[in-house]
């Protein structure tokens, strides 16, 4: 796909052509032996998921955060996989380049390994996502394994795993002492060892975080885990600053969002209001002689009447 955009050069606007290629698991593991950064958001619908996907990020994660910003819940565990296979629909068809990962939601995969497996082909059969991603360290490596043998791909997930919060008693940054730091790398290990392409890594801190990156060969995508990852990845509804009710420390705003679609909103209610939209530009017009006809033909006829004929 060939994608246009204009950049300022010399103080002069010029147009300039880029060609995006489809994105693949093996091609963001060749990033990461370029030292080449890996760019990565979360969509849950078409119109978000085109734009990402025309702005040449490599990766879209329909992520299960969309329980949060989208649907409205206090956390990411009431998301089902009916809705998650939903909205992994409407992105996909929004998406040529960008490769397309579904976010396996709570009790979808660590109940049961066959569900799992069931679960994760959804994602790709029905949904149209090219992998999948799973939260947890070396005890979910058994049902990776089985994922993967269906010739699925797998991404993994570890430090802050959202659907563990109660287990953690909140949003808590994780790796802060040493003996659970050390664990991460081990759990990190274990998942490249079962064949996972990528590994998100939340709220950790950032030497951790390094650490870990050193430790494997597959890339690191990180969220409050510094900039020492392989790439990284936002939730997009929080960085355009869309999502405002909660703040972490990672979170920057890169759009102010929110308030354009409040100006917005607030210039076509009180248009609407004061008669000024819609304008004569907006309307369709219809020859004077024929809207004189109309007028002496309901002039002349009883319209009551003239409606019930029609029944
Ligand atoms: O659900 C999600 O959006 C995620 C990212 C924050 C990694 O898991």
């Amino acid at each position: 796909m060939i994608i246009k955009f204009h950049k300022i050069f010399q103080n002069k606007k010029v147009l300039l052509l880029m060609s995006l290629q489809k994105i693949t698991a093996k091609k963001l593991i060749e990033k990461k032996q370029k030292g080449e950064k890996i760019v990565t958001i979360t969509s849950y619908d078409y119109p978000f998921a085109k734009l990402v996907d025309q702005s040449g990020i490599d990766l879209i994660l329909v992520g299960d955060s969309l329980s949060m910003v989208i649907l409205g819940y206090k956390n990411t565990l009431s998301v089902t996989m009916d809705e998650m296979i939903h909205h992994t629909k409407a992105v996909t068809r929004g998406v040529s380049n960008a490769l397309v990962v579904g976010d396996m939601p709570f009790l979808s995969y660590k109940v049961d390994i066959i569900e799992a497996v069931k679960n994760a082909g959804r994602f790709i059969q029905e949904g149209g996502a090219e992998a999948v991603k799973v939260e947890g360290g070396t005890e979910i490596c058994p049902t990776i394994k089985a994922i993967i043998d269906a010739d699925i791909q797998v991404m993994g997930h570890i430090g802050l795993t959202p659907q563990a919060i109660y287990k953690f008693g909140g949003f808590m940054v994780q790796g802060k002492t040493v003996e659970p730091a050390k664990r991460l790398i081990l759990d990190a290990r274990n998942l490249q060892n079962t064949g996972v392409f990528s590994i998100v890594l939340e709220s950790i801190p950032w030497q951790i975080a390094k650490l870990v990156t050193a430790a494997i060969d597959i890339p690191t995508i990180g969220i409050g885990a510094g900039p020492h990852c392989d790439g990284q990845i936002l939730v997009i509804h929080d960085m355009l600053g869309i999502y405002k009710e909660f703040k972490p420390k990672f979170m920057k705003y890169f759009g102010n969002v929110g308030e354009s679609i409040m100006n917005a909103l607030n210039d076509y209610k009180s248009e609407v209001e004061n008669g000024s939209y819609p304008a004569p530009e907006h309307c369709y017009d219809f020859p004077q002689e024929g809207v004189d006809e109309i007028k002496e033909w309901c002039d002349r006829i009883d319209i009551e009447d003239e409606a019930k004929k029609l029944l």
